[in-house]
């Protein structure tokens, strides 16, 4: 077995991929495989804890792992594989469950959200980090990149690790958080104060990874900014053009001085021009990879990497079920 430490991180198979996932976490993805042991996995267990229309759930499951190859993700070198298609992540996820106290579970602020935006507390939405914490431990991942809307659960996953190892002995490693130094947090392009959001039901809020170069170009035109004409990096007062500023800067590689001192006076419309001109150069390869991958063969990634997942996940889960008492005899 490889002594390289391994990597574990998943991303739900909802509505599409937008350029937020791509500079925040697939791009920094791709470069660990070189690193690690990196398993990504298409969590589409998590997706149903709000209602997912069952087509919608299938071709989505698709077109996301179809656009993280198309990233980059190498089948041939990361485990890539859909959640469900491996029964021991629930079957795992009861076990740690029984461990997991109702007052922490309350106390996610994840959860606290989907309550406040509306949805109807189920099980599931309230037990969402225990399968997470699950998704994790099943593989023994030593690291895990999240953004910090999922630090809480990672730290919940941790606690539980570390409280089955004190009961049952040495089992999990506790896993690590890995925040890359280059991850971008990208804004809504509607409301430059909240995070670009797959289901924000305004599409002109993102740009979609795989959007043609117009679309990128009237999405990057119509993102709300202000009316002081200056281009300069102020997230507080001119959150819309610091956005645009970070979004540039992540997808060029230059500074955010840099680029405020080449475009402080241009004004917005070429700014923006700008901004989409270097967004269409990231993203163009990456479209293109994306339609020339054929669904049959993503489904054939998904069923071989599921394939090897489960064969891993099954020997680690009959040490967790000797360790608790419910091996078959
Ligand atoms: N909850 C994560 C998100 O919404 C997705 C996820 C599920 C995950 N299981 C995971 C991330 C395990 C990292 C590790 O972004």
């Amino acid at each position: 077995m490889s002594t390289k430490q391994r990597v574990f991180s998943g991303v739900q198979p909802t509505g599409e991929m937008h350029i937020g996932t791509y500079l925040g976490a697939f791009r920094n993805w791709v470069r660990l495989q070189d690193e690690y042991d990196t398993i990504y996995c298409i969590v589409d267990q998590h997706a149903i804890t709000l209602p997912q229309d069952p087509d919608d759930l299938r071709r989505n499951r698709i077109a996301g792992a179809k656009v993280l190859l198309a990233t980059g993700i190498d089948p041939e070198r990361a485990l890539v594989y859909a959640q469900s298609y491996v029964p021991q992540h629930a079957e795992l996820s009861w076990l740690l469950g029984v461990m997991t106290p109702m007052g922490v579970l309350n106390r996610m602020t994840q959860y606290k959200d989907r309550l406040a935006q509306g949805h109807a507390a189920n099980l599931g939405l309230f037990s969402y980090p225990v399968l997470m914490a699950a998704d994790i431990l099943i593989h023994r991942a030593n690291l895990v990149p999240v953004g910090d809307d999922q630090k809480q659960h990672l730290e919940m996953t941790r606690d539980l690790a570390e409280r089955f190892n004190n009961r049952y002995g040495d089992i999990f490693p506790i896993p690590e958080p890995l925040i890359p130094e280059t991850a971008a947090r990208v804004m809504s392009l509607a409301d430059p104060t909240s995070k670009m959001s797959k289901s924000d039901e305004n599409v002109r809020s993102r740009v979609g990874i795989v959007d043609p170069p117009d679309v990128v170009v009237k999405r990057i035109k119509s993102a709300m900014t202000d009316s002081e004409p200056t281009v300069r990096y102020d997230p507080e007062h001119k959150a819309g053009i610091s956005n645009l500023l970070e979004i540039m800067s992540a997808a060029t590689g230059r500074s955010i001085d840099d680029l405020v001192a080449e475009f402080g006076d241009s004004g917005y419309g070429t700014f923006k021009l700008a901004v989409a001109d270097a967004l269409v150069d990231l993203l163009t390869p990456i479209r293109e990879r994306y339609n020339e991958l054929d669904d049959g063969d993503i489904v054939k990634v998904l069923a071989d990497g599921a394939e090897r997942a489960e064969a891993q996940a099954e020997h680690y889960m009959r040490e967790v079920r000797t360790a608790i008492g419910l091996n078959k005899l």
